[in-house]
C-alpha cells in the first residue's frame, strides 16, 4: 500500500509581472475567476482529493492569502445579522479547519524547485501533492482525485498531463512517455521547457504532481537550470533514478490562468457553469459576439 498523501504545497511567491498593474500591490493568486480567487480553485481541489494540510510558500506582498483563509469575524457577523446565510455557510465551507494551514516564504526569486525545497520542514518524511496554482481545473473528479486513484495502486510519483500542440511545449516541462495505458503510463524521462524540435512527446507536466520526500535532498543539488531557476523538473528526473514516476492523461480541461487568455477563458467557462448566471451571462456573449464584427467594420 502505498503511503497516504495528506499534504500539499503551493508555491505562491512569483511576481505576477504578466498581470500588471492589477498584481502591483495584489497577489497573483488572489485574482478572481468569477467570484473566487484563483487559489481558491486549487485548495478545492487539495480538499476533495482527501488533503489535510495546506502548505503555502509566499513571497513579500502576499499577506492577502494568509487572511483570505483566515476567519473574518466581523464580516460573518454582519452576515448573520442580515440573513445572509447561504453567503456564510459558503465562507465557512471553503475555509481549512483550525491548525490545516502552513505559510512559509521564499525569501530570493530563485525558482519553483527553490519554492518548493522551502516546504521541507512542514513537510517532513512523507509523500506530499504539489498543486501550482496557475493551473486550474475543470474536471470530475478533481485532477488531484484522479491522480491518488493512481498512486493507490502505482506508489512511487504521480505526475498529471495532458497533449497540447507541439509548437506550444516550450513554455512548460514535457515528459517521455513509457509503457501503459493514458491513466497510468510510466514517465521515462522529463525536461524542462524544451525548444519543440528537442522536446520528447507532446505530453506537458500539468502542474499537479505527487512526490516523494526523496525529492528535497535532490533539489538542493540542482544547479539553475531553464530560465536561470532551480527546476522542479530537473529533481525530478534525478529521482528517476531511484523511483518511480507514472503519469495521468487526466481527464477534464486545464485554464492557465497564468497566461491573460487562459484566464479570461477560464472566467468565461467557470461562469457558464453557474446556476446563478450561466442564462444571463450566455444571453450577453451571444450580444457581444454578434456586435464584435460590427464594431470592427465601423
Ligand atoms: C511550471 C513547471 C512546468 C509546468 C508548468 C505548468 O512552469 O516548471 O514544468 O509544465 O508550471 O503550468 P511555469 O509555468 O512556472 O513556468
Amino acid at each position: 500500500m502505498a503511503n497516504t498523501v495528506r499534504t500539499a504545497v503551493f508555491p505562491v511567491a512569483g511576481l505576477g509581472t504578466r498581470f500588471l498593474p492589477a498584481t502591483k500591490a495584489m497577489p497573483k493568486e488572489m485574482l478572481t475567476v468569477v467570484d473566487r480567487p484563483v487559489i481558491q480553485y486549487a485548495v478545492d481541489e487539495a480538499r476533495e482529493a482527501g488533503i489535510e494540510h495546506f502548505v503555502f510558500v509566499t513571497g513579500r506582498n502576499k499577506g492577502v492569502i494568509e487572511d483570505h483563509f483566515d476567519r473574518q469575524f466581523e464580516l460573518e457577523a454582519t452576515l448573520e445579522a442580515r440573513g445572509k446565510l447561504d453567503a456564510l455557510e459558503e465562507l465557512r465551507r471553503d475555509l481549512p479547519k483550525a491548525g490545516q494551514t502552513s505559510f512559509t516564504r521564499q525569501q530570493e526569486p530563485l525558482g519553483l524547485g527553490h519554492a518548493v525545497w522551502c516546504a521541507r520542514d512542514i513537510v517532513g518524511n512523507e509523500p506530499f501533492a504539489l498543486l501550482l496554482p496557475d493551473m486550474i481545473f475543470k474536471s470530475e473528479p478533481g485532477v488531484l482525485k484522479q491522480m491518488m486513484d493512481a498512486y493507490e495502486q502505482t506508489g512511487g510519483n504521480v505526475i498529471a498531463v495532458e497533449e497540447v500542440p507541439h509548437e506550444d511545449v516550450s513554455s512548460y516541462g514535457v515528459v517521455a512517455r513509457g509503457e501503459g495505458p493514458d491513466e497510468r503510463f510510466s514517465i521515462t524521462g522529463m525536461v524542462e521547457k524544451p525548444k519543440p524540435e528537442d522536446a520528447p512527446s507532446n505530453l506537458i507536466i500539468s502542474g499537479r504532481y505527487i512526490l516523494q520526500p526523496e525529492i528535497f535532498g535532490l533539489i538542493t543539488e540542482q544547479a539553475a537550470g531553464a530560465g536561470g531557476e532551480i527546476q522542479i523538473t530537473d529533481a525530478m528526473q534525478a529521482l528517476m533514478d531511484m523511483q518511480k514516476f507514472t503519469g495521468v492523461k487526466y481527464e477534464g480541461r486545464s485554464f492557465d490562468c497564468g497566461s491573460k487568455i487562459g484566464f479570461l477563458s477560464a472566467n468565461v467557462v467557470f461562469a457558464l457553469d453557474r446556476e446563478d448566471i450561466a442564462d444571463a451571462f450566455m444571453q450577453e456573449l451571444k450580444t457581444l459576439t454578434g456586435e464584435i464584427p460590427i464594431s470592427i467594420a465601423g
